[in-house]
């Protein structure tokens, strides 16, 4: 049966743990054979990409196989052609589909029409292949080689409750690690995640960024305008306690690392100091997306599964 990755729950603790390993050795060992030999992967885009477009190309590019870039807006998409209709055609021609898009039942359309393993390559809710380089970077500059030691690392997120947000939540549900998350009221991570989160006691949500970071051995923000959501210096001038810069992360764990999944807008969420100051890791979790993305694409379209 096919497997898609359309949240960060569609994996169990032990897949995580796996995809960890395995990135860790490709970044390792860089000798990667041809595993994904004559297979073909499509990019579905309805939103702009840098990261996620290239290390996916390149991921399959060392391991063997093609991919191909279909920018939605030029395809029979933007002319009215359904998801579902898609969906099936492209299971015809190729192996694998990731999709970029708003809404999370879009993707879900795609992977319950589609043959094919569909991975979300963001939508307005979740980030899941994101935050799998992200526990796969923390892994690997928090000198454990083990999944498992996530448990005992404390990692605050500070800013908009955006896509972001949501997939760390469903990392700490599912790894039980601590996760403080701070943002202001009204920008929230999803209500609907937040109620299956309740209970976790693990999770905590606070509107003070000091409180959220205080201790924390990682410390992760993100940009305070998403794709596709609209800008605004009164939503600028909210969020502005809530920039990760020196005075911040004073309060955090002396040894702890700052992410960003990028692109970042330096001077509003973070400032140059921290971006490029010795706690940051933001440009080896972006390196670290390709290795994923390899680990990624080996479980879902390789011969061993
Ligand atoms: N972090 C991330 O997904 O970057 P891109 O938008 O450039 O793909
Ligand atoms: N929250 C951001 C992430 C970009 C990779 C967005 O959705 O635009």
């Amino acid at each position: 049966m096919k497997k898609d990755i359309l949240t960060l729950k569609d994996l169990s603790v032990g897949e995580i743990e796996t995809l960890i390993c395995r990135a860790l050795s490709f970044k390792k060992g860089k000798k990667f054979g041809s595993l994904l030999k004559g297979k073909v992967l499509g990019l579905i885009f309805e939103k702009a990409s840098t990261r996620t477009r290239v290390s996916f190309e390149v991921a399959m590019m060392r391991l063997g196989g093609q991919a191909i870039y279909l920018d939605c807006g030029a395809t029979q998409i933007a002319r009215g052609e359904t998801i579902a209709d898609t969906a099936q055609v492209l299971s015809r021609y190729l192996d694998g589909i990731v999709m970029r898009t708003y809404a999370q039942a879009r993707l879900e359309e795609m992977a319950s029409n589609a043959s094919i393993p569909v991975i979300n390559g963001l939508t307005d809710l979740h980030h899941p292949v994101q935050i799998l380089t992200d526990l796969m970077t923390i892994v690997e500059l928090k000198g454990s080689r083990r999944a498992a030691n996530l448990k005992k690392c404390r990692i605050s997120y500070v800013g908009d409750g955006n896509n972001m947000a949501n997939s760390w939540i469903h990392a700490a549900m599912l790894l039980g690690f601590p996760l403080s998350l701070a943002c202001p009221k009204g920008y929230w991570p999803d209500a609907n995640l937040l109620t299956a989160a309740d209970g976790f006691k693990n999770i905590h949500l606070t509107e003070d960024p000091a409180e959220a970071v205080e201790g924390s051995g990682v410390v992760n923000t993100d940009t305070w305008f998403s794709m596709g959501q609209e800008v605004s210096d009164e939503k600028r001038r909210l969020f502005e306690p809530y920039q990760v810069n020196r005075s911040l992360m004073a309060q955090a764990d002396r040894k702890a690392i700052v992410l960003h999944c990028l692109p970042a807008h330096r001077g509003e969420e973070i400032t140059d100091e921290v971006m490029d100051g010795p706690q940051s890791a933001v440009f080896d979790q972006a390196e670290n997306r390709v290795w994923m993305q390899m680990a990624i694409l080996e479980k879902l379209m390789g011969r061993k599964r």
